[in-house]
């Protein structure tokens, strides 16, 4: 029985392989070498609250209000819990002793198909290395667990740190636009990027070829 699953499993094409057989709507928690991402909670209320009050941070994400009171990080912890901003929303954690960093997610889109990541992290924090680890845990959780073909990724056209760690994890430029910033109080020009399946499923298989 077990080897009819596995040559059935193997039948599939390589492409409908890495497909999810039941997609899962939930957010599990994700490991990477140095990471943890998972649900936020009332224990990141204070981190959250301090981190995120930086309008380094606030002015280059469309809905984070500066300043940045513990009242807002309660509400934030508290709305996530709910699923009040979307069903995948992680904070992104130290492996070895637990440290909040910083936050990240993904937002489903109209068309079912796409979903749109977004991250920030503590200033102090930046530079290491752990947006780039943390956006490729979340992606390759995206394709293998959701039904999508496509994950976006937009940045202020000023925002040199993020549009590198989108070209890191492999997305191509689609066009410019505009997004609401809170913190700026008004619209911003925005680059957008798309990381499609195919381009992932290559890029994830190209270190097996060597
Ligand atoms: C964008 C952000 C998440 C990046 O986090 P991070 O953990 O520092 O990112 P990484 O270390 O994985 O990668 C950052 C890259 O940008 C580069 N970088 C950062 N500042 C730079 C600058 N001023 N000029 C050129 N490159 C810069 C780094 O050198 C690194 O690239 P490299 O690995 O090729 O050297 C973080 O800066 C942040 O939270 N900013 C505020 C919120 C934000 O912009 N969120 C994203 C909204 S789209």
């Amino acid at each position: 029985m077990q080897g009819e699953l596995i040559r059935a499993s193997q039948s599939r094409l390589p492409e409908e392989r890495l497909r999810p057989e039941r997609p899962r709507s939930d957010c599990p928690v994700l490991l990477s070498q140095r990471l943890v991402l998972r649900a936020p909670h009332e224990e990141d209320i204070d981190a959250l609250a301090h981190l995120a009050n930086n309008a380094n941070i606030a002015t280059m994400v469309s809905r984070m209000p500066y300043p940045y009171s513990a009242k807002d990080a309660a509400d934030f912890v508290r709305r996530a819990k709910t699923g009040e901003i979307g069903k995948c929303v992680y904070a992104i954690t130290r492996g070895d002793n637990g440290a909040f960093l910083g936050c990240c997610g993904l937002e489903p889109q109209e068309d079912n198909q796409t979903v749109e990541i977004g991250y920030w992290l503590g200033e102090p924090h930046w530079n290491q290395g752990y947006a780039t680890e943390a956006a490729h845990v979340l992606i390759d959780m995206a394709f293998r667990t959701r039904e999508i073909d496509y994950i976006d990724a937009r940045c202020r056209v000023t925002n040199v740190a993020s549009r590198r760690v989108i070209q890191k994890c492999g997305f191509q430029f689609q066009g410019s636009g505009m997004f609401g910033s809170l913190a700026m109080g008004g619209m911003v020009a925005v680059e957008w990027f798309r990381l499609d399946r195919k381009t992932w499923m290559s890029l994830r298989s190209w270190g097996e070829l060597r």
